[in-house]
């Protein structure tokens, strides 16, 4: 575990993409499942082995901004602003494709998601192997992302030819994406860096999806999810919560505070009080929590501020996908679009 990988290790996993194997690798985010972006054979392979429906289109990681150009067209201003400031970085911009970038990646869709990843190692990965690299998030489909490299190898065991370790990944959450291909940038998956950052950036407000906004795996409701059922209380319901379901199964509880005296729950995992800390351990506590053996994996959701927004989006898809639900809202969660 190292932020540098050894230049003989990075030498092997070029030649593997160069082969058209898949290689994992750490980003600052979350891990990803890489292919050569040029190479259709190997795209194609990455969704066979995440089990993802071959439309859903994937990110290309790029070495600098300055291949932005090479994969895309009609790049708007806001997009150059954007790459000064936040690249290498966690963030995607979604632009109208190069016409040389292939279906595969796309999805079939004329627009291509775009990110410069600020981990030394997925640096020193894409300037050793120069071209794009397309990965997802290297979990199966619709499975909690992973955030280190043991992750990764339980999750995918010897369907990835090489994982390259990185140690646990900082940000811990998926990047934000940005979509800039129409005239008004809309903030498809919120994540580290906020709406507010962005908006200050370009100095235009950034919109929130609308019911036509372009399709994206990670706007499903059911998303991330742990296999237990996962309930989100609001901190002053959580005590309450957690008592009710003690009396029916295990529970194990993820909350920004010490467990009570009295609580009767199986397993209280404490979480970081900021946002960024919290972010940061959330798959891998999820992932914990989920092996306890527990019944039912109960959360206090944090506060609906700006800064907790990704946080709060991770929650929610964990619970809905998981068939879980809000406490006090009625009913469970619903997987408005998981097709
Ligand atoms: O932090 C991240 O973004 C990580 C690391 C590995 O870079 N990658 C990641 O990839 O989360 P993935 O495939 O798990 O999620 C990328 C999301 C998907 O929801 C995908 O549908 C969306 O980005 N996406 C990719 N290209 C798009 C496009 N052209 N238009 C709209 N959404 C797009
Ligand atoms: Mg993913």
């Amino acid at each position: 575990m190292s932020a540098i990988a050894p230049d003989a290790e990075i030498q092997r996993a070029v030649q593997v993409l160069r082969a058209g194997a898949l290689v994992a690798f750490p980003t600052e985010t979350v891990y990803g499942l890489g292919a050569d972006a040029s190479n259709a054979a190997a795209v194609r392979r990455i969704f066979e082995v995440k089990g993802r429906p071959a439309d859903h289109p994937l990110i290309v990681h790029l070495k600098g901004a300055q291949d932005l150009r090479l994969w895309s067209r009609d790049a708007p201003i806001a997009a150059q602003k954007l790459a000064e400031r936040f690249w290498p970085g966690p963030l995607t911009l979604i632009l109208m494709r190069a016409p040389g970038v292939i279906d595969e990646i796309t999805g079939g869709q004329d627009t291509v998601g775009l990110r410069v990843p600020s981990h030394p190692v997925a640096q020193q990965l894409l300037q050793a192997f120069g071209g794009g690299i397309a990965a997802p998030s290297a979990n199966r489909f619709g499975r909690i992302s992973p955030t280190s490299a043991q992750h990764v190898r339980e999750e995918l065991g010897d369907a990835v030819e090489l994982v390259l370790d990185g140690g646990a990944c900082e940000v811990g959450i998926e990047s934000t994406i940005l979509d800039l291909s129409s005239g008004h940038p809309v903030l498809l998956r919120p994540g580290r860096i906020g709406a507010a950052e962005i908006e200050l950036a370009i100095g235009v407000p950034v919109a929130r999806p609308g019911a036509h906004a372009p399709r994206a795996s990670g706007m499903l409701a059911a998303h991330y999810a742990p296999s237990a059922p996962m309930i989100l209380a609001a901190a002053a319901d959580l005590d309450r919560v957690v008592r009710e379901q003690s009396l029916r199964v295990p529970v194990a509880v993820l909350a920004r505070r010490a467990r009570p005296s009295d609580s009767r729950a199986t397993l209280w995992q404490g979480a970081a009080t900021d946002a960024q800390g919290y972010a940061h351990d959330l798959y891998a506590l999820l992932r914990l929590l989920d092996r306890s053996g527990c019944g039912v994996i109960v959360v206090e959701l944090p506060p609906e501020r700006p800064e907790w927004e990704a946080v709060r989006d991770r929650l929610m898809r964990a619970a809905a996908g998981s068939g879980g639900a809000v406490a006090g809202a009625s009913g469970s969660l619903e997987a408005d679009d998981a097709t």
